[in-house]
Order: structure tokens, then sequence, then C-alpha cells
């Protein structure tokens, strides 16, 4: 038995996406499991490079099949865009992609409420206008249209109908925002069944399946621990569960069949949108860590906001997220810092505070400093030819996290990657 799952251990854009593409060499199905296109999940192969917001990113090998589970907000003129370029690119998507029959469905009137909803509060999320929070709201409201759906023409007509007075009202009468037509609706879930009608499976049953064959399965999380809805930095969080738990539940997997739970950790930490940060760096360092990264959103092109390391709440994510291993990324950006600082622990009034997302944005976090390097990591393919600051640094974050780093990333394409 082997299930993999990739978590985003921080508050997303991890590298994520490098390492499941990493990872799906030895996959024989990769599968999505929530979120929505607020990802962007960035893949370099061969100096090109790929942005995904909704196609798993195992799709780049050519042999693996890949799933959208029914954990996804599925925005279907997004995934069609994507699937286009996929195919202008030489890749055969079609046979390769199946969509859960249960994913609920992004639809138009999601994607200006949710901007609609940003532009009338005083203390803004940040979020990335996708429609996600309006979409999983439907699906809690249990009025959403599922991809199953589209197949009924009578009932799919009457719920959309039904959701056009409900959105419609909304729009109007809240936000003065004009109203949809059922044409607009309907004919994009026409163009939806069209082109991806046939994708559309009980993925669950599908991926219970290749486990029962001896198949190797990946899951793909999107964003990260502190952004999860439940166990984040509430209301500064997706609508949806990165987490270990929304793995099983986005995927119709359980717990039995993860054999391990990997944990992205960035070597330094960002953020993007609003939300408590207490490593934030708002001075140089923070600038620096942001260009030397490319820290800018592959999704709205927001500048990510940049700070230190911070134990708390890689601990805290460990204890959510029972991660057997964790792999370390982007320790390259830290070349050139004189100094590196980790953060330890926080404080509070000048005593000791633990760790608790309510009451992230009172604390002050203890910093640790580390000797930093100079050399270009780039061409480093061994842990034994790092310079021996960098090795510190990674063993130093083991021992205060308590748990193993695996991997570490040094770079964005595939070969910039080695075992420890
Ligand atoms: P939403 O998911 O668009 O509703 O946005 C909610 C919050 O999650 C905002 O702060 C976003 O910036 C953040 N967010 C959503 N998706 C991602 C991601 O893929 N990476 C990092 N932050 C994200």
């Amino acid at each position: 038995m082997s299930c993999t799952v990739i978590i985003g251990s921080q508050w997303g854009d991890e590298g994520k996406a490098k390492m499941v593409d990493y990872f799906s060499r030895d996959a024989d199905v990769v599968v999505r499991y929530q979120g929505g296109a607020n990802a962007g999940h960035t893949v370099v192969v061969n100096g090109k490079k790929y942005i995904f917001h909704l196609v798993p990113s195992g799709i780049l090998h050519e042999n693996k099949m890949c799933v959208i589970g029914n954990g996804l907000a599925l925005d279907p003129l997004q995934l069609l865009e994507e699937l286009d370029k996929l195919e202008l690119e030489g890749l055969d998507v079609k046979k390769r992609l199946l969509i859960s029959d249960s994913v609920h469905l992004i639809l138009p009137y999601h994607k200006v409420l949710d901007e609609a909803m940003e532009e009338l509060r005083d203390n803004k999320l940040g979020t990335t206008h996708r429609g996600i929070g309006p979409c999983y709201a439907d699906k809690c409201l249990r009025i959403g249209v599922r991809a199953g759906d589209i197949f009924d023409a009578d009932s799919l007509k009457e719920r959309v109908e039904f959701l056009l007075k409900l959105k419609n009202l909304q729009l109007e009468r809240v936000f003065g925002k004009k109203p949809f037509a059922m044409k607009e609706i309907m004919d994009i879930i026409s163009l939806f069944k069209e082109r991806a009608g046939k994708m559309i499976t009980n993925t669950s049953d599908y991926l219970h399946a290749s486990v029962k064959s001896g198949k190797k399965l990946l899951l793909e999380g999107a964003q990260g621990y502190g952004l999860d809805i439940d166990h984040g930095t509430y209301p500064f969080v997706t609508s949806s569960n990165p987490t270990i738990g929304g793995a099983l539940l986005g995927s119709g997997l359980n717990s039995f069949n993860v054999s391990s739970v990997v944990g992205i950790v960035k070597a330094y930490v960002t953020r993007v949108g609003e939300g408590p940060f207490p490593t934030e760096d708002t001075g140089n360092d923070g600038d620096r860590l942001r260009v030397n990264g490319k820290e800018f959103g592959s999704t709205t092109g927001r500048p990510r906001r940049c700070g230190w390391f911070d134990i708390e709440l890689l601990k805290h994510s460990c204890l959510i997220n029972g991660f057997t291993t964790l792999a370390l990324t982007k320790l390259d950006v830290l070349t050139g810092f004189k100094k590196i600082k980790v953060a330890v622990r926080y404080e509070h009034n000048g005593k000791d505070a633990g760790y608790s997302q309510s009451s992230l944005d009172s604390v002050e976090p203890v910093y640790e400093e580390l000797n930093g390097w100079d050399e270009n990591l780039s061409k480093v393919k061994t842990y034994d030819t790092l310079p021996s600051q960098a090795k510190d640094y990674i063993r130093f974050l083991e021992k205060n996290i308590g748990a193993k780093i695996s991997t570490v990333s040094v770079g964005p394409e595939r070969e910039n990657t080695f075992l420890l």
C-alpha cells in the first residue's frame, strides 16, 4: 500500500507543486483534494514554467493519471483554459484526467459575490476573488451544483432557476450588482459538459480500485496549514481544509490508505492576503527575501509578505497533520544573508506565550540567529556538498521542530532536489 499526501505546512506557497512533480516520478495517480483556482502551482521543467490552478501538478509526467477529487471548488471555465494550454503543449490530457462527480462547480456569480463581499468588508480577508468562499458556502447550504448534476437536464434547470432567483436578489439588492441570466450560466455548464463530461466519474471508487490493484497514489494539497478553515488563523483563512483531514474527505480515501504524509516547509515564511504573521519582516530583509525568492502570487500577482522561519507554527502544523517527514524548499533563497533568524518561541508581555491561532497577532517572536553563507546553491546536488552553515541551519530546524527533514530543494528545476 502506498499513498503519500503532500501538505503545505505554513501559509501556502511553500513550493508544493515542485515537490509534487518530484514525488510524482514514483506515483501512478496524482490527486488534488481541496481548494480551487485560488491555488497557483508552479512547476519548472527544462527551463519552461507551467502554472496550474486546478489540474494536478503530476500532469507533466506523461504516463500518470490525474484526479480532481470531490473536495475541490472547480471553476469549469478555468479548467477548460488549462486543458487548452496543456493540449497546445502536445500533452494528451483528456485520457489522463478524471473529475469527481461530487465536486462543486464555481459559477460566475460566486466570483462576483466573493469580490463584492470583500469590497463591503472593513476588515478585508484579501481573498483571491476566485469565488472559493461563496462556492463552499453553497456546498454547506446544500444548494451547490456538482459536476455529476449536469447530466440530468430537468433537475439541473430547476436547481439553476432557484439559485439564480436567490443569487440575483443578493447581487442586486445587497450589492447593487448586475443579475445573471439563465442562459449565461447554462451555456457555461453545457460547454463544460461537452468538453469535460467524459472525464466525470465516481473518483473515490476509482481511487480505492487503484489502491487495491497496487497503484501508488500521491495526494496534492493546495494552500497550507495556517489557511485551514478549522485549524488556521480564522477568519483569515481559505474556505477548505488543506490539512490531513481534508485530504481524506476531499478524495474519499480512508486513513488506512495513507502510508506517508510529507509536510512542505519553506526555509523562511511567506503569507499572501491579510491575517496574523508573527515573524513578518517589513524591513530590508523582508524585501530581500521577496526579491530573491520571487515571492509574488502566481494567481493574483500580489507581492507576498515575507519573514523568518517560525518553529511554533511548524510544531503545530506537525501536530495537526502528523507529518512522517518534511521537505525543505527554497534554501537557496537564503544565500547572502550574513545572519539568518529563526523564531524559536513566542512571548506576550515579556512572558512565555504558547501557540494559539487566535492570539497570534499579539505575540512577540523570540529569535535565535544563525550564521549565513555566500555560496550559490543552484548546482548543489547532495547534502554533503552544502556549505557547513546551510547544514547547520537544516539540523537546527530539525532539532527545534522535532521532525526529520528528508528532502531539500535548492532551485525551481526538478534536478535542484536531493534526499538527505
Ligand atoms: P480565498 O481562498 O481566495 O478565499 O482566500 C482566502 C485567503 O487565503 C487569502 O488570504 C488568500 O490570499 C489566501 N490564499 C488562497 N489561496 C492561496 C494559495 O494558494 N497560496 C497562498 N495563499 C492563498
